[in-house]
């Protein structure tokens, strides 16, 4: 058996598989997310440990297999999160989250200081989620902690340091701090030294199927299991969620809606998309994936159920969206909750509901919503699509995969044939299999998801449907243009 265990923002989930591919048993353990002032989220990562460790107790706790038969684990983690490390590796402050916006200005800074560099070395732009624009806001506004800082960590890593007592940081995850040069694979001294960033303060970088070292005695006996247990670097969320969903080879895309959303496609070579969307190492050695975000996608859907749909499940909602015609009667959102990175990399821009009708009831609002998600993800794949990005098909996965209705909502919006598939596990899933590689169950990651991965359903446009998604789509897009200004407007009023 392997386990594969993921580092969410709300919660950590693990998975314990067998040979054949079958998720035997998993278990979750959820922990808070602090917003001590507005547009701030952080998190402790004591709680991504502790979880870490009841997940793996409860999940073994339920089954009769021996610790000795658990040969490895690898993890994979949400992206950009801060932890930094002072020299005797304790933990300095609370991580501050990829879903975090308060580093406008260091954005600002990065961008003047390094000009067209920072794209031709990182491949992608200065944005408030990524982890440099953390760095320097800790380095500006906490000189007392930047002082003792010796090292920084991303979530998935800091947890595997815990475990194994070794720093490391994989090549997909260090791609989104903007510390790293994508195609040499290497952290850029350039961008260190032109902002003032010790170079010493960047982990040892090592590739997602490393062998990054074995449990340690008294965390493997917490866990029940033992030492001899393997632990593989594992990956970005992402990168392992496009794993897990066999995103292994030319012209594959998959859509992913957990409370981000992402369109992703896999590449060997990176293209000129000019920073318009994200460009990643990929925890498959050597290759790439291009990347668009929407920020609060699920995010989007569980807002408005907690203020509007508190005593309905999400079950309920899918069913009203059903009774409502597609467009929602004219009724449009934009899903800009917490600023929006793709297309627009705006950090202010907010949501807005255009079109509100007497006869609109509940259900057109949660219907037009999972609209809006969708629209933005579309203006993902639009990019994609004109940057040469073919594909015949997407694979869904997360919890837009999760109803029929969403599925095929997502076919007749993005206008191609969608995927599901079986016993579909996200990131959890592309980290098992990061592990089942290392423990040399498998020769490759496209193996193993060749023997593993199974479609289980397949959502083919409804011609008319689609066409009058198209008209709409055109409509959403104009939305964020003329409603930025509004926006501006409206900044002196927030909380
Ligand atoms: C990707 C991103 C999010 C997190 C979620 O750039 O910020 O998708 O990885 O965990």
């Amino acid at each position: 058996y392997v386990l594969g265990i993921d580092i969410g923002t709300s919660a950590v989930k693990a998975i314990l598989v067998n040979e054949q591919g079958h998720v035997c048993q998993e278990s979750s353990v959820s922990y808070p997310l602090s917003q001590p002032q507005f547009g701030y989220s952080e998190q402790d990562p004591e709680a991504w440990v502790q979880g870490t460790i009841k997940a793996v107790q409860n999940l073994l706790h339920d089954t009769k297999i021996s610790p000795a038969d658990i040969q490895g684990l690898s993890l994979s983690g949400q992206m950009h999160s801060l932890v930094l490390l002072d020299q005797n590796h304790r933990v300095l402050r609370p991580a501050i989250l990829w879903n975090d916006t308060r580093t406008t200005a260091e954005c600002q800074l990065i961008e003047q200081t390094l000009g067209k560099k920072l794209l031709a070395i990182t491949q992608n732009r200065a944005l408030e989620g990524f982890t440099l624009p953390k760095l320097l806001w800790v380095k500006n506004h906490e000189p007392h902690i930047w002082e003792q800082a010796t090292s920084f960590l991303l979530p998935k890593d800091y947890v595997r340091f815990r475990l194994t007592g070794q720093l490391a940081m994989d090549l997909s995850d260090a791609a989104g701090t903007l510390l790293l040069d994508l195609e040499k694979r290497e952290w850029s001294p350039e961008i260190c030294s032109a902002l003032d960033i010790p170079l010493s303060l960047c982990p040892r970088l090592v590739t997602s199927q490393t062998h990054a070292g074995n449990l340690r005695e008294d965390i493997a006996q917490q866990m029940g299991l033992t030492s001899a247990t393997r632990v593989f670097a594992g990956g970005a969320d992402n990168a392992c969620g496009a794993v897990g969903a066999g995103i292994l080879s030319h012209g594959r895309t998959m859509c992913s809606i957990g409370t981000s959303g992402v369109i992703l496609s896999y590449l060997t070579q990176l293209p000129d998309v000019k920073g318009k969307l994200h460009l990643m190492n990929h925890a498959q050695e050597g290759s790439y994936y291009a990347m668009g975000v929407t920020l609060a996608a699920g995010y989007s859907l569980q807002w408005f159920k907690e203020q509007f749909a508190q005593e309905y499940s999400f079950d309920d909602i899918m069913q009203w969206i059903d009774q409502v015609p597609a467009g929602a009667d004219g009724l449009l959102f934009t899903p800009y909750l917490v600023g929006e990175r793709t297309p627009h990399a705006d950090a202010d821009i907010r949501g807005s509901f255009i079109g509100i009708h007497a006869a609109h009831t509940r259900a057109h609002f949660a219907r037009s919503v999972v609209e809006g998600i969708t629209f933005s993800l579309k203006e993902s794949l639009t990019i994609l699509q004109q940057a040469g990005q073919k594909s015949e098909h997407i694979v869904s996965i997360g919890g837009g995969a999760k109803s029929e209705t969403w599925l095929q909502l997502q076919a007749d919006i993005f206008g191609i044939e969608v995927v599901k598939l079986d016993h579909e596990q996200g990131p959890a899933l592309g980290a098992a299999m990061l592990a089942a590689v290392g423990c040399g169950w498998f020769d490759t990651l496209d193996d193993c998801a060749s023997n593993w991965l199974k479609p289980s359903q397949s959502f083919s446009p409804d011609k008319e449907k689609a066409k009058r998604y198209e008209e709409l789509f055109a409509i959403y897009q104009e939305v964020y243009a003329n409603t930025r200004e509004i926006n501006q407007q409206l900044r002196v009023f927030r909380g």
